[in-house]
Order: structure tokens, then C-alpha cells, then sequence
């Protein structure tokens, strides 16, 4: 572990001075957002790793901080928000914030922002490929030829299934879910999808509203872009696993804990459903391990939106968020802006 602390002189940005802001960012992120944090901010200090720092020593290092960053994967407890009564801001450096207690930051009067938009083609581009890589058995075909198992060229070898002209289940049509239909339009695909309301981006598509049900029975792949939430955590059941075409694909990038993982291995095992594709997983980093001796997934380590430029414009979003609300300007980003208002 290593901290990294920048104490700050000098004249540049909206500040003619650095404020008496003490920030703590929680991992190494892309080097803009952080000179854009140290040119406004009196002191920031970073736990300068690729891998989050335990619970207790989060807890320690939001101490006496005004504004933390955080990512997706630190758990941002009561325990956390209560370390300093000087703590203002959380930012998400992460558009699903499941990962914190709104409800206690929210008491605390502590705004929580996320970074929605900026990652949105990257999710739907990986969306894609662990679609089409999942169908077309591509982790497979090559593991196939590395190990020097191929012969040549024959007929009914690792046949995969047309992706082209059949039905694409969304579940979820906000930013990332409406990327990925876009796509789809490309494949001359029937696009459905669920949402509380009709949306007319999705609309102008040709892509149909149905209800969840409808999505299980009728598509031939689903993809999953709902945020983690109290409703759809387990969405995907044994009920609803058993209710998909045993031809259909389940992609989730969304969220481990739409789906029981326990349920979808049985689907995956027993031939519930042909197969799926994951970037997120129940337990994140724990994979279960008889996901692992499945052939009919691939596994991937949570990187719908790892891209160079969309992890730099996810931290400039994050920085200017964590700037903002401790400048006390309004934040566009503010998941819970009642927070300043109780
Ligand atoms: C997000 O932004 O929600 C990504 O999944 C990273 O956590």
C-alpha cells in the first residue's frame, strides 16, 4: 500500500488559490483528473493501487476528508460516511452506486454523485462483444488452435448460432441499453426491451416495450443494463431462467446480483438456456467455481468500460463532480441532491 499526499501551491484553475479542501481518492486513476483535483484542492491523498484497500483501512483514510472519491467496488458504508463529520461529497468513480448507503449519506446531508453518459459505448461496445464472442464460441476457438487441437477446416466444427435477423431482449433501456440497440440495428435485429415507461430513442429504433415475461419468452439473447436495486436483485431467478428459450444467451454487464448465480449455473449446466456471457459476477472478485468448468460462458473480469478514453472521461466526471459540491455549486451528477435540501 502506498499513499500518495500532494500538498498544493501555486495559481491555476476556477480557484485563484487552492481551497482548504482535504480529499482522499481511493485508487490510482488516470493522472488528468487527479492534476485537476490537486490544482483546486489544498491536500489530496490517494491510495496509488490498482486494488481497493480493506474495509477498516477505507474507514481510517476518510477520516477528517471533506470529499472522498471512491469506485464501484469500495464499499461506502455508515461506517465510512461517519469517519469524518467534515465529509461533504462522495463521488462514484462508477455510474451504478449500489456499492453506497445513499439512504445514510442522504441522513448525513453527504451528496453522492456517479458518472452516467461518459461510459455508455464503451458498455455497449463490450456488451457486443461478449454477445457475439459468447455465441460464436470465440474464447473456445481459440484456446482450440493455440493448443494445436485443430486439423483444418470441417463442416459441423464449433458451430455457433446466427446472430443476424432474431430477437434481442434489452432489460433496462436507459444510456448503455439504448447503445446497445443501436447496435443491434446493424444485426437487423427485432429489438424488444423493458422499462417503466416508452422510451422514444428506443422507439425511433423500431424496438418494442414488452413485459419482462414477454422478453424471457421471446428473445434469443438478453442482454442485462438495470442498476442493482432492492426490485431487481435476483431478477433473474431459477423461475426466470426456466422461462427462457433453451436456444437463448443471457449477457449481463450490468450487475452481479441481477442474477443468482447459484440459479445460473444450474441454467448453464442442465441446458436451461444455451449459454451466457459475463463481465459481473454475485461476489465480485469470488467467481463460482463451477462457473469455471462451464464451456457454454465466458468470464470476464468486469471491464465493460475499460477504455482508455472512457476511464479518463469517468474520472474527469468524478473529479469535477467531487469539485463542485465542495464548492457548492449544483451537480447535475447529485444522485441524492434532496440531501442538501432536509
Ligand atoms: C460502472 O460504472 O457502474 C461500472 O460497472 C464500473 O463499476
Amino acid at each position: 500500500m502506498s499513499f500518495c499526499r500532494s500538498l498544493i501551491s501555486g495559481v491555476s484553475g476556477v480557484n485563484m488559490w487552492p481551497m482548504d479542501w482535504n480529499i482522499f481518492v481511493t485508487r490510482r486513476i488516470p493522472p488528468a483528473a487527479l492534476e485537476l483535483l490537486r490544482r483546486q484542492a489544498g491536500r489530496v491523498d490517494v491510495f496509488d493501487e490498482e486494488f481497493p484497500m480493506d474495509h477498516a483501512q477505507l474507514v481510517a483514510a476518510a477520516r477528517d476528508r471533506d470529499g472522498i472519491m471512491v469506485m464501484g467496488n469500495d464499499r461506502v458504508d455508515a461506517a465510512v460516511l461517519a469517519a469524518s463529520p467534515r465529509l461533504k461529497a462522495v463521488s462514484n468513480y462508477s455510474v451504478g452506486y449500489d456499492n453506497i448507503d445513499v439512504a445514510e449519506a442522504t441522513r448525513r446531508k453527504i451528496i453522492v454523485t456517479n458518472t452516467p453518459g461518459v461510459l455508455s459505448e464503451a458498455v455497449a461496445d463490450l456488451t457486443w462483444a461478449l454477445l457475439l464472442a459468447a455465441v460464436r464460441h470465440v474464447v473456445v476457438a481459440d484456446r482450440f488452435v493455440r493448443s494445436g487441437q485443430w486439423k483444418g477446416w470441417a463442416p459441423t466444427q464449433l458451430l455457433g448460432a446466427d446472430v443476424a435477423g432474431k430477437t434481442l431482449g434489452i432489460v433496462g433501456a436507459g444510456r448503455i441499453g439504448a447503445a446497445v440497440a443501436r447496435r443491434a440495428t446493424g444485426f437487423s435485429m427485432k429489438i424488444i426491451y423493458t422499462a417503466r415507461q416508452d422510451k422514444p430513442d428506443m422507439r425511433a429504433l423500431g424496438a418494442t416495450r414488452v413485459s419482462f415475461g414477454e422478453i424471457l419468452r421471446q428473445s434469443d439473447f438478453i442482454c442485462v443494463h438495470v442498476p442493482l436495486t432492492s426490485e431487481t436483485r435476483h431478477l433473474f431467478d431459477e423461475t426466470a431462467f426456466r422461462k427462457m428459450k433453451p436456444t437463448a444467451w443471457f449477457i449481463n454487464v450490468a450487475r452481479g446480483a441481477v442474477h443468482d448465480e447459484a440459479a445460473l449455473v444450474r441454467a448453464l449446466r442442465e441446458h436451461w438456456i444455451a449459454g451466457a456471457g459475463l463481465d459481473v459476477y454475485e461476489n465480485e472478485p469470488r467467481v463460482a467455481p463451477d462457473l469455471l468448468e462451464l464451456p457454454n460462458v465466458v468470464l470476464l473480469p468486469h471491464i465493460g468500460s475499460a477504455t482508455v478514453e472512457t476511464r479518463e472521461r469517468m474520472a474527469l466526471m468524478a473529479a469535477e463532480n467531487l469539485l463542485a459540491i465542495l464548492r457548492g455549486d449544483k451537480c447535475q451528477n447529485a444522485v441524492n441532491p434532496c440531501a442538501i435540501s432536509i
